[in-house]
């Protein structure tokens, strides 16, 4: 049998991959359809002319607080049945990440199908959801005084360059939403599958102040639900306004579901007896130790420094030591391969969900994840002080 080799697809694929994801997902229409796909994106494994396995690279930036680090989601990972549990999944997994890394990308994110099975590959979820459903009745019905709310069009630019411009101050409180290209605002605003409605609510100081995009879900009581896409508010009074504003869609539907980040100001808004729901959110992966630690800033760090030993089978430029060391507010990483001793051991997904904030050291020790030589006690109170402080978030999907 021929050796794997990992590639491009080529264009007289596209029908094997469409079937293969077509399985995968139980889908039909299959994703790849003439024309529309970008066959640059995908990466396959294949055995002699017969593709295995593939997926999709999305190339962006993320924000991480206001650093912008390269990036690269992964999604439509896929595997034949006929060919699964042979580690094909893994190796194209790991011809990406040198790919990517070759290309200077620091991160990779996505949506897991099982949180395990790519804990087990160095990706950590790098942040919650809170999902809530609430009686439409409970929301207010007024936008407030002076606030004016309009619908936009996406296909106006001028409408696109202010939602851009509303989402990417916002997202600068997280660390992991994607700094959007105009496709991505095309899939957010207009589903295949799914009517969706964005509204813009504005200040009557300050103008736009955030938006809200939409859908209505039939209930099978005849009755409808909304699901709201993405909200939007870069302060509390245009949170009330976008509240207000779903609150008038009281003879449309009956409930409304948020999925919204576990600090979203509903939480000390809403009424009695709310039940909410916490969901593991999207997963990262440092991809490059040295330049993601190297490529943000750390508002929280105090100076100093410690030796990391780093365990990282997938991708092995990550295996190793590493002396960090923080300096008013960024950080330096030196590699040490010679060290015989660390501070602290990991797997790169310990790694990555210390490095998203998501993981607290204290807990990634308690949990048997992290090992501490020598007597500092201050260390890992001071690395989650370095790492922390902001949630991690990421709205678009792959
Ligand atoms: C998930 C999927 C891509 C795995 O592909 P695969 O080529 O069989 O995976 P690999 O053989 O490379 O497995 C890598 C490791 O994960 C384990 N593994 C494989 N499938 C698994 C599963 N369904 N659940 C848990 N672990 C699994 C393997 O045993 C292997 O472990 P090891 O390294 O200790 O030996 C494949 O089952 C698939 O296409 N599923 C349907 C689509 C899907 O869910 N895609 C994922 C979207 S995020």
């Amino acid at each position: 049998m021929s050796e794997p080799v990992v590639r491009p697809a080529r264009p007289e694929e596209v029908t094997r991959l469409a079937s293969i994801h077509s399985q995968a997902w139980n889908v039909d229409p299959p994703r790849y359809e003439p024309g529309e796909h970008d066959l640059s994106a995908s990466r396959v494994l294949a055995i002699g002319d017969e593709v295995a396995a593939v997926l999709e690279i999305i190339g962006r930036e993320v924000w991480f607080g206001p650093d912008r680090l390269g990036a690269v989601g992964l999604g439509g990972v896929a595997t034949a049945p006929e060919h699964r549990r042979r580690g094909y999944c893994r190796r194209l997994l790991q011809e990406v990440m040198k790919e990517v890394r070759d290309q200077g990308k620091v991160l990779s994110l996505l949506w897991p199908f099982s949180y395990a099975f790519y804990r087990r590959l160095g990706w950590e979820t790098g942040g919650l959801q809170l999902w809530v459903t609430l009686p439409l009745a409970a929301l207010p019905r007024d936008i407030g005084r002076g606030w004016t709310a309009r619908p936009v069009g996406a296909d106006s630019p001028a409408d696109l360059a202010v939602l851009d411009d509303l989402y990417s101050r916002w997202a600068r409180r997280f660390h992991g939403c994607l700094v959007r290209q105009p496709e991505d605002w095309k899939r957010r605003l207009q589903h295949r599958n799914e009517r969706r409605f964005t509204y813009l609510v504005c200040s009557p100081e300050s103008g736009p102040a955030g938006y809200v995009t939409y859908a209505f879900r039939p209930l099978p009581d005849d009755w409808r639900q909304l699901l709201v896409r993405e909200f939007v508010a870069l302060d509390g009074r245009a949170h009330q306004a976008l509240l207000g504003l779903l609150g008038n869609h009281d003879s449309q539907a009956q409930r409304v579901e948020l999925v919204l980040p576990p600090d979203d100001l509903l939480l000390h808004r809403w009424p009695d007896r709310t039940e909410a729901t916490v969901r593991d959110g999207f997963m990262l992966r440092v991809v490059d130790v040295k330049a993601a630690l190297e490529g943000r800033s750390y508002p929280g760090a105090e100076d100093g420094e410690l030796k990391w030993r780093v365990r990282d089978e997938l991708c092995p430029w990550n295996d190793g030591v590493f002396h960090v060391a923080w300096d008013r507010g960024r950080c330096a990483v030196r590699p040490a391969p010679a060290a015989a001793s660390w501070d602290l051991e990991c797997d790169a997904a310990t790694l990555s969900g210390l490095y998203a904030g998501k993981l607290p050291p204290q807990a990634a020790l308690a949990l048997g994840r992290l090992a501490v030589t020598g007597d500092r006690p201050e260390l890992l109170p001071w690395l989650g002080r370095c790492l922390g402080g902001r949630l991690g978030w990421l709205q678009d999907f792959f």
